[in-house]
């Protein structure tokens, strides 16, 4: 069948395709129902059955006679070290692991925070957690101390799992005093932490509540796996919305598995066996689904790569990966190929490589220039498929089905909907636009196995945030349109997320927390074009009345609050100083004007405007930082 007859038989028997779908997970009870529609509009799939994701992960590929596979392959050029788990290995590991978190009182739906770098480590916490039926929720390292916080007072974990550091180019990443903090700020505290020890940082462990990753697993018994229904959370992954309390975005165990597993092959179009290679983060939905289950679901080999895409030690690492370890299927974010692009322009670096078994290049995270694919492509000499999809939905909403029929790549375009997906273009109201015509994208419900049922503790702002505005649709909150032929554009996002280096980021978060320097009287925050990262955050600041402090001095508090506040990660450099933000009459600071304005693009002005001299006075505190035309 070819990608047409597999969508349409989607969406015409999803009951029929999913059950098909989910006969290759090995269940303890078989669901006897894919979609559980009684609470509509909350959905759920596979909810009467009974499974483990570890054993779908791990053990059966042992049963299966993969032992001596490799499940992991870890490359670091940062601490120089390589090593390759096999499947046997790395079930040993997580069943002792799950074993000591068994014996300090860790039981099914019991929540784990894992605040990890780039380590197998990481994802051994992940599956440990897993095979108990611990809910676990991974923190990105490069958030700071209060981010990790506010996760801990969302989920109240019984456990934290982190590493004693990260490794940045040119810093060790201390994680130990961010977790101190983040515990000490936090009103849940944990019963207990394990901490996993790394050369460059040896970590001063607190008597009492935390423990030595490997001292705890001795003297343990492995554990086995704990059969979970089908609807029981897999994970927590916290995500960036309007505001700044993050949303606790659910994943649900057997959708994911189905959804996952049937990924691999249908658009990654890898085999069992195969390698496969996400460069990307743990703490991202990248890093779940492409790091860490999908291919181990799958059977395949997947890469922990701890290191950049240039610098360590340079432009060519990637291609260094790729050809060592024999990879068929390489996923990053494009803002990753475009640092290469600028270090290495001809790409001379791939020539000491030899990248001939690799099958195609896959993009995400961000938009996709049409430069930098077409760069991909002639460098690489394979396709470059770009794919769309959110932390919500955990697999591609749009993607080019390589394994099962590869679609002509459109530039531009992300392709086709996934089989599932049922994605709508729809004006204000709600109605479906013509083909060509831009509007927010919406998928009628119900949204295919995997997706998020709902927010942790957060059933009223998942509704709000997702179910609300188009009854019966699902909101995306990105912007787009869909051609005559059927593929889609992803134009814009119609919220106030931006999104820097693949990474997804709250302008009004960072708002919240500039607002709260003495000296701002009110602020406003715009994600402005950069060419390496997609988007930079940009923040414009007027003082309280008598303020007679120098600009420059607040600029620094300013962006020292944010990175210490919400971390490294949010790259919150640019900041102006100006008298007044523009406003319409009723108020609303006019923020997709001042992107225009800082992007030099042509404007209309608001008809609502207040006062337009605004605009010219944001101008000129702009051109002095490089932006509106300067
Ligand atoms: N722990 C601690 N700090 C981290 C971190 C981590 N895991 N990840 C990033 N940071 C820090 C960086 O060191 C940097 O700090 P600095 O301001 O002191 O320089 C800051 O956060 C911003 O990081 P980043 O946006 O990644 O910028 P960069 O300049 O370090 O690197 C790229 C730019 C393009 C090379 C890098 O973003 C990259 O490799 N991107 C790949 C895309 C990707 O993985 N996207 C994830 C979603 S698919
Ligand atoms: P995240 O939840 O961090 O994966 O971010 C999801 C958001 O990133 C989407 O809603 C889009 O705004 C953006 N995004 C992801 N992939 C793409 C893509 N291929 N093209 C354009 N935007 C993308």
């Amino acid at each position: 069948m070819g990608y047409a007859e597999v969508y349409a038989a989607a969406k015409s028997d999803p009951e029929g395709f999913w059950m098909e779908q989910a006969k290759a997970i090995d269940w303890d009870e078989a669901p006897t129902k894919a979609l559980h529609d009684a609470n509509a509009p909350l959905y759920e799939w596979f909810k009467d059955a009974k499974v483990n994701t570890c054993y779908n992960a791990v053990d059966r590929h042992v049963e299966n006679g993969r032992g001596d596979q490799a499940a992991i392959i870890y490359d670091s050029p940062v601490t120089d070290t390589k090593e390759t788990i096999t499947y046997a290995e790395l079930q040993k590991r997580v069943s002792s692991l799950a074993g000591a978190l068994k014996a300090k009182g860790v039981t099914k739906g019991d929540r784990v925070i894992i605040y990890m770098p780039m380590i197998p480590q990481a994802l051994e916490a992940m599956l440990a957690c897993a095979r108990l039926g611990a809910i676990h929720s991974v923190v990105f390292g490069g958030f700071a101390a209060n981010e990790l916080a506010v996760r801990i007072d969302d989920a109240t974990p019984k456990a934290i799992i982190a590493g004693s550091c990260g490794i940045e180019p040119g810093r060790v990443v201390q994680y130990k005093p961010l977790l101190d903090g983040a515990i000490e700020l936090a009103t849940h505290k944990p019963d207990f932490c394990v901490i996993y020890q790394r050369e460059p940082e040896i970590a001063p462990l607190t008597p009492g509540r935390d423990f030595d990753w490997h001292e705890v697993q001795s003297d343990v018994a492995p554990a086995d796996c704990v059969p979970v229904e089908g609807d029981h959370p897999a994970y927590i992954l916290y995500t960036s919305g309007t505001t700044g309390a993050p949303k606790g975005v659910v994943r649900p165990t057997a959708g994911h598995l189905v959804a996952l597993n049937w990924s691999m092959k249908a658009i990654y179009n890898i085999d069992p066996g195969e390698v496969f290679w996400a460069a990307s983060d743990v703490g991202w939905v990248v890093g779940h689904s492409y790091i860490c289950y999908g291919p181990l679901i799958a059977g395949n080999t997947t890469i922990v790569f701890e290191g950049k895409p240039v610098g360590t030690p340079d432009a060519g690492t990637f291609w260094r990966v790729i050809d060592e370890h024999k990879v068929k299927s390489f996923f990053t974010a494009p803002t990753a190929f475009r640092a290469i692009k600028r270090d290495d322009p001809e790409g001379k670096l791939i020539e000491n490589y030899d990248i001939s078994h690799l099958r195609a290049l896959y993009l995400a995270g961000e938009r996709a220039d049409p430069d930098t694919i077409e760069w991909a492509q002639r460098v690489m000499g394979v396709p470059v498929y770009d794919h769309w999809w959110q932390t919500e939905t955990g697999w591609s909403i749009a993607g080019n089905p390589a394994g099962i029929e590869p679609l002509p790549v459109k530039i531009g375009s992300p392709t086709v909907a996934m089989p599932g997906y049922d994605v709508q273009i729809l004006d204000e109201a709600g109605h479906p636009m013509p083909a060509g015509e831009l509007g927010a994208i919406a998928v009628k419900l119900p949204l295919p196995p995997g997706t998020l049922p709902t927010l942790w503790n957060a059933e009223e702002r998942f509704k709000k945030s997702y179910l609300n505005t188009f009854p019966g649709y699902y909101e995306t909150g990105d912007a787009g349109m869909i051609d005559e032929d059927g593929y889609l554009y992803i134009m814009a996002r119609t919220d106030d997320v931006i999104n820097v280096a693949g990474h997804r980021l709250s302008t009004g978060q960072m708002e919240e927390v500039i607002a709260g320097h003495p000296d701002v009287a009110e602020c406003a925050v715009i994600g402005v074009t950069d060419a390496l990262k997609g988007q930079l955050p940009m923040g414009f600041v007027c003082l309280n009345k008598g303020c007679d402090r120098a600009d420059d001095m607040i600029k620094a508090e300013v962006v020292k609050r944010v990175r210490d506040t919400i971390g490294p990660v949010a790259a919150f450099k640019l900041v102006a100083v100006v008298d007044r933000l523009p406003k319409t009459r009723s108020g609303k600071i006019l923020r997709a004007t001042m992107v225009k304005i800082a992007d030099n693009e042509e404007f209309k002005m608001p008809a609502t405007i207040d006062d337009p001299a605004i605009l010219d006075e944001i101008k000129e505190a702009l051109v002095p930082m490089g932006y509106a035309g300067a």
